[in-house]
């Protein structure tokens, strides 16, 4: 038996309708959207724009050409970052971010923009006073993500936004790992001003799709210049919400599994899931708290958590463990530093890396049983 518990990296398996989504987007339609008059291209076009009505709805943003298409959730950072920080701006982060959010940062860094990074405690959870502390006059951005993909702490988005606002900066959301299992509202409760998501993780849509979202009151400048089917006579890029940020062609195929994966997750209820995926993480947690060495890294109080969490066996190094889980039973986790070298130092578990796992709506009680079994076996011959 085969068990996927990697769910924080990729979603699988993806629900049946979004394979069916991608067959139907290749094998029915297969033209391009927006480039073309003829009745393909113009079903593609229908498809794209029902896709992020769909992610529209999901967020509960009301114009759903403010959803910018990207092929990750990195791409989307990368456009909020560099499309509207520039030399002499101050950005504030913490020391629980992935480097998709860092690695841009740092980047910018470079041209002259200020970085400062809060540091937060071990369970991650980032103190809004810190953060308030390290506002400057020039503050433009507070860019933080909404879960951690180490340890699974969630980060109460509002009081970050209401710092951000009070300051006239913005508020940039990583949600690589809450879309589809943390509920957010980018305009109600939160005032979210940016928000990147992948497409394939929580959102159980294929891999190379991912999306910005960007409120009405934020200047973005492309990341990309090219074909955007509109405008052809123009030499520079149009800034036109959504086409000006998306030059080249769709990834149409994904873009409809996407679709398909965010209706799945609408229709099970992103609250159902994220509840499924903790009850599942608190199984593992209990499971694994039989055995001797075991430290479960992040909150204690996993109502802090999503599904995804972090642990080490003192004297086994992580990564053998976790080749180990693959080649003997079949049980796929991950493990490392998890592209988060500084969420890892923040938990004090750097340079070692943990074990991650990280269940996901389609695991079972059975099979988190069954991982905790075989933690125990490796444990035992490893002593
Ligand atoms: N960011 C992904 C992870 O945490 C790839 O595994």
């Amino acid at each position: 038996m085969s068990i996927y518990l990697d769910n924080a990296a990729t979603s699988f398996p993806k629900p049946t309708s979004v394979y069916q989504a991608v067959m139907h987007a290749m094998c029915e339609i297969g033209a391009s959207a927006g480039r073309s008059g003829h009745r393909r291209s113009l079903e593609a076009g229908r498809l794209l724009y029902q896709a992020r009505e769909t992610v529209a709805a999901l967020l509960s943003a009301p114009d759903s050409s403010r959803i910018v298409f990207t092929h990750s959730a990195t791409e989307a950072l990368n456009m909020a970052v560099r499309g509207t920080l520039a030399a002499g701006d101050h950005v504030i982060t913490t020391s629980m971010e992935h480097n998709s959010l860092l690695r841009p940062l740092y980047a910018v860094k470079e041209q002259g923009v200020e970085v400062t990074i809060v540091a937060t405690g071990s369970d991650g959870l980032v103190d809004p006073a810190d953060v308030a502390r390290a506002l400057r006059p020039n503050t433009r951005m507070i860019a933080m993500g909404h879960v951690s993909n180490v340890s699974g702490t969630i980060q109460s988005l509002e009081q970050f936004a209401v710092i951000a606002r009070e300051a006239d900066a913005l508020f940039l959301v990583d949600a690589a790992q809450s879309a589809g299992c943390v509920p957010i509202n980018v305009v109600v409760s939160c005032g979210i001003d940016l928000l990147a998501a992948p497409g394939h993780k929580g959102l159980l849509g294929p891999q190379g799709t991912g999306f910005l979202y960007v409120a009405p009151r934020v200047a973005l400048r492309p990341l990309l210049a090219g074909g955007t089917g509109s405008n052809s006579t123009l030499e520079e890029q149009p800034d036109s919400m959504p086409e000006g940020f998306e030059a080249g062609t769709h990834n149409m195929p994904g873009i409809a599994g996407l679709k398909a994966g965010v209706e799945f997750v609408m229709e099970q209820g992103v609250q159902i899931i994220g509840e499924k995926e903790r009850k599942l993480a608190v199984s593992i947690r209990d499971g694994l708290a039989s055995i001797a060495g075991v430290t479960v890294h992040g909150p204690a109080d996993r109502s802090l958590a999503t599904g995804v969490l972090s642990f080490t066996v003192a004297g086994m190094d992580s990564s053998e463990l976790a080749f180990v889980l693959d080649q003997r039973f079949d049980i796929a986790v991950r493990a490392g530093l998890h592209c988060a070298p500084q969420a890892h130092r923040t938990l004090g578990t750097f340079p070692a890396g943990t074990v991650r796992v990280s269940p996901g709506w389609f695991n079972t009680c059975d099979e988190i049983a069954i991982f905790c079994d075989a933690v125990v076996e490796c444990s035992r011959s490893a002593r």
